[in-house]
């Protein structure tokens, strides 16, 4: 049976050109079903691919998720290699799809100590897809914003960039997001209220939204009302009210 998408209506939607996500609570959710952690990740995929159709839909360029942080290898090894059993299947299957919907695929972070075979899928699916235009699909993996601000001043070292001549946009063309807008919505489902060193430095004057919703029941409303949230905020950048 096809269901029709009941109508959502963003034409008095001010539309975020950059979304950014921090997926929590795919854990939670498994417990709560009594299944195991893994199963909560694989459904956490599944929804990522409808949140995806739904910034499509809704007219988002730049969609940012936050997949696999430098602390998440912390986490039992067991679960580690189920994450990145999940990446490797993910790039292996759905990548096509996403070409043909237009979605370009670009990661941050760093690749290095990942396992080759992944890397490589990881390089495949960006030189894939590196044409599309209909959104921008960044996948935050083995990500730290603090870990990129000090690769981005390594790198400023390195090339003798002088205090001078240093100031915010020649920096951030030292970070993994060098040439994309900074994001205008971070959201972050499972209600939790932190950053968790997510896009530490882009994220200066972005609007933060949180909502109880564990990530895989993030769905195409949450998402909207979460653009409904966006729209009665005021950015002000620091400046005053005019
Ligand atoms: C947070 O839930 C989620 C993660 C650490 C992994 C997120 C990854 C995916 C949803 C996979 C999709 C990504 C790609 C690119 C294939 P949690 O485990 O911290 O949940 P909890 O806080 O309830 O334990």
């Amino acid at each position: 049976m096809i269901l029709n998408k009941p109508d959502l209506d963003v034409s008095g939607l001010k539309i975020p050109q950059h979304v950014a996500i921090i997926m929590d609570g795919n854990g939670r959710w498994a417990k709560k079903r009594l299944l195991p952690r893994q199963a909560g990740h694989r459904a956490g995929v599944e929804n990522l691919r409808r949140v995806i159709d739904a910034c499509i839909e809704f007219g988002i360029e730049v969609l940012t998720i936050y997949a696999f942080s430098t602390e998440n290898w912390g986490r039992p090894e067991s679960e580690v290699r189920g994450l990145m059993r999940i990446f490797a299947r993910v790039l292996d299957q759905e990548v096509y799809e996403l070409h043909d919907q237009g979605v370009r695929i670009y990661h941050l972070g760093d690749l290095n100590g990942i396992d080759k075979n992944l890397q490589d899928k990881v390089h495949r699916a960006m030189e894939l897809t590196r044409n599309n235009e209909r959104l921008l699909l960044n996948v935050a993996f083995n990500y730290g914003g603090r870990a990129e601000i000090l690769h981005a001043i390594r790198q400023l070292l390195a090339d003798g960039v002088s205090p001078e001549e240093l100031n915010e946009d020649v920096f951030g063309r030292y970070l993994f997001t060098s040439g994309l807008p900074d994001p205008d919505l971070v959201i972050r489902t499972s209600g939790e209220k932190r950053i968790s060193n997510f896009l530490i430095w882009q994220a200066a004057y972005a609007e933060f939204y949180q909502t109880p919703i564990y990530w895989p029941d993030f769905d195409r409303e949450a998402l909207y009302d979460a653009l409904l949230a966006y729209t009665g905020r005021d950015r002000r950048y620091g400046l005053l009210k005019d």
